[in-house]
């Protein structure tokens, strides 16, 4: 009986309120969650295990249709050559969809492929460039891919693990002196709770490794004082890539960088488990913007979700195999990409750990990526004639 009179307090009447608030809260939730975004529903359901994603709409260029009216298939205005590629003609994708991006399937051999893998692993992730793994450990200057494989030949103590970075009383207060530019943001502090790990279980974590201009995650800003040698034969592959691509157009947008323009000046090698994803993001962060963006995948295949530079519009679901290359052009900087699944067990045979390609060293990398994918993703950051004002400086 009580409790089905009306309220008497103040008190009691707003406790009612806030109920009666947190009931319509908890139904707007739900039914946010019906309509979400198309990207996000589209990530969502690559990310499911039970029930299985629905691939009924992914475009998957290894079994072209030529009578799929999203896709375009284009032959190059100019040659694509490089020592890494093979020597032919090589044909490009565009999707009627996706203004500005250019798809072109594995120009590599084998053996390039294998080259870029080993350079990854082993030597584009030593300092001084950095990698997730540098806030909390102590990597030796030897590269933690060197460290595995003397811990693999039984070379290291056998319960070597990889030392934790110290934390001292200053980064303790939060407060790091040596960081000038970023006193709002400062780098993430080491913990001390991270597991110790030997190099054979470290190396399963390391997410990301910078090249060229050193990002700062926290702020997504360039250092721009901290700048290091983005490989030559890796600037090599990506002017390559956008001299073979200049004119490539379709639909009203034409792709008019020049290769001659292009400088690779940052790059972030991904590093993928099966159950790692990259959620959608832009990549706003290059002061040139014009200049097209080169993302090269290895290893296991990938759902690559592309859409419009809102979460609202509806992505195109890609799959990517080991060696393809996609271009981000002008339209297409701006817009929502990320990576929502990893596809098990899609390893290409030339990469397999069971055999050795007569390469005696690959049996270590082939069983690194039995489970993993590989992204290099290349940028320029500063349009050329800002070259002239960075060196009067
Ligand atoms: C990135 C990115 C995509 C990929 O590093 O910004 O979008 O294919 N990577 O891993
Ligand atoms: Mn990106």
């Amino acid at each position: 009986m009580e409790n089905i009179m009306p309220p008497t307090s103040r008190r009691q009447q707003k406790i009612l309120e806030r109920q009666k608030q947190e009931a319509t809260n908890r139904k707007q939730k739900t039914s946010s969650y019906v309509n979400q975004a198309p990207f996000r529903y589209a990530e969502r359901n690559f990310k499911s295990r039970v029930p299985p994603p629905d691939y009924s709409k992914v475009v998957d260029l290894h079994h072209y249709d030529s009578k799929d009216p999203r896709i375009v298939k284009i032959s190059l205005p100019n040659k694509l050559v490089s020592p890494f590629f093979r020597e032919q003609d090589y044909s490009a994708y565009l999707l009627n969809d996706i203004p500005g991006l250019i798809i072109i399937q594995n120009p590599f051999t084998d053996k390039a492929q294998r080259h870029f893998i080993r350079e990854c692993l082993k030597v584009y992730s030593q300092a001084p460039n950095t990698s997730n793994l540098d806030t909390h450990y102590t990597i030796p200057t030897e590269g933690l891919w060197n460290f595995y494989e003397q811990e693999n030949r039984g070379d290291l103590g056998h319960d070597y693990c990889v030392p934790r970075k110290q934390v001292n009383n200053s980064t303790k207060n939060g407060y790091d002196s040596s960081s000038s530019e970023s006193d709002e943001k400062p780098d993430p502090l080491p913990v001390e709770t991270v597991p110790l790990l030997p190099p054979s279980q470290l190396i399963y974590k390391m997410r990301w490794v910078t090249l060229g201009y050193q990002y700062h995650w926290p702020t997504k800003t360039y250092h721009f004082d901290r700048r290091y040698d983005v490989p030559q034969e890796v600037d090599g592959l990506t002017r390559a890539v956008v001299t073979a691509i200049e004119g490539v157009g379709h639909n009203g947008w034409k792709n008019t960088y020049r290769g001659s323009d292009y400088r690779t000046e940052a790059g972030v090698v991904n590093y993928y488990q099966y159950r790692d994803t990259l959620m959608g993001h832009v990549d706003r962060s290059e002061l040139n913007m014009q200049a097209p963006l080169v993302s090269i995948s290895y290893g296991n295949d990938c759902i690559y979700l592309i859409g419009g530079t809102t979460r609202e519009t509806e992505p195109v679901p890609l799959r990517l195999h080991s060696g393809d290359i996609i271009i981000m052009t002008e339209p297409c900087r701006r817009c929502f990409h990320g990576v929502p699944l990893i596809i098990e067990n899609t390893l290409p045979s030339y990469l397999s750990p069971d055999k050795n390609h007569g390469e005696d060293d690959w049996e270590l990398y082939g069983r690194y990526m039995s489970t993993s994918r590989i992204n290099l993703n290349l940028r320029q950051v500063y349009p050329l004639n800002a070259d002239q004002e960075k060196e009067e400086n």
